[in-house]
């Protein structure tokens, strides 16, 4: 670049109909981040001097999401009735000073674009009042198309609604990057018609404005850098593009992946070199895995962090919690929200957890439902265990001291404490505080009552005869 200031124009007022959603269009999320969010980030990724997003549908909604995250490195300028992308052009241009300097415009519906290839724009664009970013498409169906010249040149772009027979069968589109001089822009914004297919003002006549003044420079890219997103289609298939860069990202610092196609990782989520992670895997919301951790097939994490060197074994279902370095999880654990693994703990298959701290070392192996629970160190609490935390109006707390021993088929009902080293019996209903190192103990004493079954039996046959 040289030193001519570059403002980013983003343009994001438009409603998007053919998305058919509640939510707005620049909203929809790809790997869990809003589009304009991506779209956004490349420009200042890029180094642009300045960025404006032009908006309009739901203007709330998006200027809340670009303050957010951005805060006052994004500025945006409202237009008020969606009369084309030339319209929001001029928009933009009336909260940009009359100074010289060039803009890079494109349209907040492309969340793939790299810095990588706005800066390739911005290079091309030095000392010409023009340059545009073109890709070649087998099918160009929705694009504008490239029009040249017998030389070569480009002359214009023209909408596929506009096109003739001939133009529409052209397989160079319009991926809709600019870079433009900013005093050129002005005049040929104002030069805009609306004598078209749909009655609006093109920004796409820009560049025929330009091609008439001298020569417009284009640079070619690839489609997969700069895929537009009008339908919840290629809105599937920008996530997949944009979820491929990060698994390569993350797979090429040291992260194993299995059958990586299948893998989810959110914009937001974290994985450090040395983890590993299974086929079907979702790492979702702002989840975290430590090195040497393995997340194992089909597990499911949402805003969960997994310590160092911990398993977290196939079919688990985790949210909001918190795995221990080397402890262990699963295979089909369900740990919600506020659950604290300590380090080298373990949660076997069928346990559910909630707001509960489990410390080091102790065991829920089976078939459990622990909630509200304040679990020590050392603790085994044995198979079919359920904490009684509801009385159909409040949550009550059950706190299992270090080196306690919870025999199965137990029932605890909170509020209860069981005392450092205590041992509960299996099959019994906890319902008051046991002391330390005691035996609670609450079934009725066994009978054995000999020969019965065989008694009983013959009773049976005869009746049946
Ligand atoms: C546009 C281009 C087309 C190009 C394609 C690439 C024009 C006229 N056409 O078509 O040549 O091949 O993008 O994806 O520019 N917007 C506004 N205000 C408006 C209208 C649109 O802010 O009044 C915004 C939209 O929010 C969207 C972007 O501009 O982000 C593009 O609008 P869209 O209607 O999707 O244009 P396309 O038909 O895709
Ligand atoms: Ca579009």
């Amino acid at each position: 670049m040289g030193s001519e200031k570059t403002i980013a124009i983003v343009l994001a007022a438009g409603q998007g109909t053919r998305m058919r959603s509640p939510i707005p269009k620049m909203l929809m999320p790809l790997a869990e981040r809003p589009m304009v969010s991506w779209a956004v980030s490349a420009a200042l990724e890029a180094e642009v001097d300045e960025c404006v997003v032009v908006v309009g549908h739901a203007r709330e909604r998006v200027e809340a999401e670009l303050a957010s995250r951005f805060g006052d490195r994004v500025r945006t300028a409202l237009q008020p009735e969606q009369r084309g992308t030339g319209d929001a052009v001029r928009c933009a241009l009336e909260a940009i000073p009359e100074t010289d300097g060039r803009v890079l415009i494109y349209y907040g519906d492309c969340p793939v674009v790299t810095p990588g290839v706005i800066r390739r724009l911005l290079d091309a664009a030095e000392g010409a009042e023009l340059a545009l970013l073109v890709s070649s498409l087998a099918e160009p169906k929705g694009y504008g198309r490239i029009l040249r010249d017998a030389e070569g040149n480009v002359v214009g772009i023209r909408e596929e609604r506009d096109c003739s027979p001939e133009e529409r069968a052209i397989t160079e589109v319009n991926p809709g990057f600019y870079a433009v001089d900013l005093r050129f822009l002005r005049d040929a914004v104002r030069a805009l018609s609306s004598d078209n297919a749909q009655n609006e003002l093109y920004l796409t006549d820009v560049v025929a404005q330009a091609a008439a003044r001298g020569r417009v420079r284009d640079v070619h890219a690839s489609f997969e850098l700069l895929r537009g997103v009008n339908d919840r289609y290629e809105l599937a298939l920008a996530e997949a593009i944009l979820l491929r860069r990060t698994r390569e990202a993350l797979m090429r610092s040291g992260v194993s992946m299995r059958n990586p196609d299948s893998i989810f990782v959110s914009a937001d989520s974290v994985v450090e070199p040395g983890a590993e992670l299974g086929a079907g895997v979702e790492l979702r919301g702002r989840s975290c895995v430590r090195s040497g951790a393995i997340i194992d097939a089909g597990s499911i994490l949402t805003d969960v962090e997994v310590g160092e060197g911990a398993r977290v074994l196939p079919y688990t279902v985790a949210t909001k919690s918190v795995i221990g370095p080397r402890a262990q999880v699963g295979p089909f654990a369900h740990l919600r929200e506020k659950t604290e693994l300590g380090p080298e703990s373990k949660i076997g298959n069928f346990t559910e957890t909630k707001k509960t701290v489990v410390g080091a070392r102790s065991k829920v192996n089976h078939l459990s439902y622990v909630g509200d629970g304040v679990i020590g160190e050392d603790v085994n609490v044995g198979a079919g265990t359920i904490f009684c935390n509801y009385d159909g109006v409040k949550k009550h707390t059950t706190v299992l001291e270090d080196g306690v021993f919870i025999g199965s088929d137990s029932q605890l009902v909170a509020p209860v404490r069981v005392g450092k080293g205590a041992y509960v019996a299996s099959g019994t209903t906890v319902t008051r505080d046991v002391p330390a190192d005691a035996l609670a103990l609450s079934r009725t004493k066994q009978e054995n009552k000999e020969g019965f079954a065989s008694r009983l039996r013959s009773q049976r046959k005869a009746q049946k005869g």
